[in-house]
């Protein structure tokens, strides 16, 4: 297969597949970089087949915005289906897929862990082998990139508790690549492996990252902990001997990631430009909304800003925009007020970790958003769903799902009066 080929890579703006697009098309391939924002959606089966017309081989990297367990399970059996049957009727001859090594060990704890989403990349797995189109499945253990969610999954209060099990990580990069050649090779109707150079424990690893981010929490080591809610030992998350091994150490993707996020808030955000766009949203609320001072992302932190395009990263406002909609004084609550306001985020908007000081009810209108308050479940909101969060309770997710699709959502506070409705926390 060394001649040009059309490839369509699904999923194609995310983490993996922006990077994979971009690797196929520098060896000179014909690439289609599908997903919903590119009018290809795999659930719904629209843009499919016109995407899929002609194409040799399918790379799916896609995920699903939601990982609890009933929508995780839909997404990868919809979408598997719906992708196997457009391949086949467009005469696929590799289909490639990405999952996780030791999907098949992680099936097994119970509700409230993250098993339930490695049952559906099992579901996803075993379409594909049933679906009598040539594929190769590729293993992949968790990113340099995740490490910042497996610390948001295990935060309680200040400290993060985690199983002190061996992982070996790897970089987004060196996923992408390695997949690349995968998509360029023979199908092997079979799964490979692949991992970063390196073991480390899960502990260490998310107290180097913390280190390097300039972030205080603490690691706690518990062998109780698990891996999201699961059970796991010192073989779950690490793959077999014959893995492909990618060139990037952790040590030296900290560095370059932190350098960059430097670099990026120097260039990004002049104190004059922030603190004038923060002013205008206080101005705005009276009671100090600075959603807008929050732009100051968490670049290191975020999964993919050190990842997506570079220029993407320097120069769109990625804070939230926060209009007010409704303030009401509460006469038969002495003291109190309420106060609706719509919260819009820019794709890949996310908020540093805050508080209100007030009941907060949300409503989704637009988008996906991920909200998480400390010691909570993360959760990804589509619209129509609510999420809640009280006057103790500190917000600890607050970002848009997506990389490349705006979201929107409307909040209503019950507050002290006057008093400011967010706080930057710890
Ligand atoms: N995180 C880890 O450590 C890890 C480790 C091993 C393997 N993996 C696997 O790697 C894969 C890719 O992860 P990632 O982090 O690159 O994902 P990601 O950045 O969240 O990107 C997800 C992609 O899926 C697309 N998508 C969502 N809904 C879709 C639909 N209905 N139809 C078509 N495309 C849809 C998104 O498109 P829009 O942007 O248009 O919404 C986006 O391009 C996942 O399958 C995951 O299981 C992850």
């Amino acid at each position: 297969m060394n001649n040009k080929m059309k490839i369509v890579v699904i999923g194609g703006s995310g983490l993996i597949g922006s990077k994979v697009v971009t690797n196929l098309r520098q060896r000179g391939h014909e690439v289609v970089a599908a997903s919903p924002s590119t009018g290809v959606n795999t659930l719904t089966g629209e843009g499919l087949a016109e995407a899929l017309a002609g194409a040799q081989v399918v790379v799916d990297v896609a995920n699903s915005p939601s990982f609890e367990d009933k929508p995780a399970l839909e997404f990868f059996e919809t979408s598997g289906r719906n992708l196997l049957a457009a391949e086949k009727a467009a005469g696929v001859k590799h289909h490639v897929a990405l999952s996780v090594v030791g999907t098949d060990r992680l099936l097994g704890s119970g509700p409230g862990s993250l098993s339930g989403y490695f049952r559906a990349k099992m579901a996803q797995e075993n379409l594909i082998k049933a679906s009598g189109i040539p594929f190769t499945i590729v293993h992949a253990t968790q990113f340099f990139e995740f490490a910042k969610n497996i610390a948001q999954s295990a935060t309680d209060s200040s400290s993060i508790r985690l199983s002190p099990v061996l992982m070996q990580p790897m970089v987004s990069d060196d996923v992408a690549a390695a997949v690349a050649d995968v998509a360029l090779g023979e199908p092997m109707n079979g799964m490979v492996e692949i991992a970063g150079p390196d073991q480390i424990r899960q502990d260490e690893l998310v107290r180097q990252f913390l280190s390097a981010t300039g972030d205080a929490r603490k690691v706690i080591a518990d062998a109780n902990a698990g891996y999201f809610g699961i059970a796991v030992n010192d073989q779950s998350l690490v793959p077999g001997a014959n893995a492909r091994l990618g060139p990037t150490h952790f040590a030296e993707w900290l560095s370059r990631t932190t350098t960059q996020k430097t670099a990026t808030e120097k260039q990004s955000a002049p104190a004059s430009n922030l603190s004038g766009d923060a002013a205008k949203v206080v101005a705005l609320l009276l009671c100090g909304i600075a959603f807008a001072a929050l732009s100051l992302r968490n670049a290191a932190a975020d999964d993919s800003s050190a990842d997506k395009p570079k220029v993407a990263a320097t120069t769109e406002p990625k804070e939230a925009k926060v209009t007010p909609l409704l303030s009401k004084e509460l006469m038969d609550l002495p003291g109190k007020e309420g106060l609706m306001v719509t919260v819009e985020y820019p794709p890949g908007s996310s908020d540093p970790i805050h508080r209100h000081n007030a009941h907060g009810f949300i409503y989704v209108l637009e988008g996906s958003i991920v909200m998480q308050v400390r010691g909570g479940k993360e959760v990804t909101l589509t619209p129509g769903q609510t999420f809640y969060e009280g006057p103790e309770d500190v917000h600890v997710v607050g970002r848009n799902a997506s990389q490349t699709k705006a979201a929107k959502f409307v909040v209503f506070f019950v507050k002290d009066k006057g008093a400011p409705v967010l706080v930057p926390a710890k």
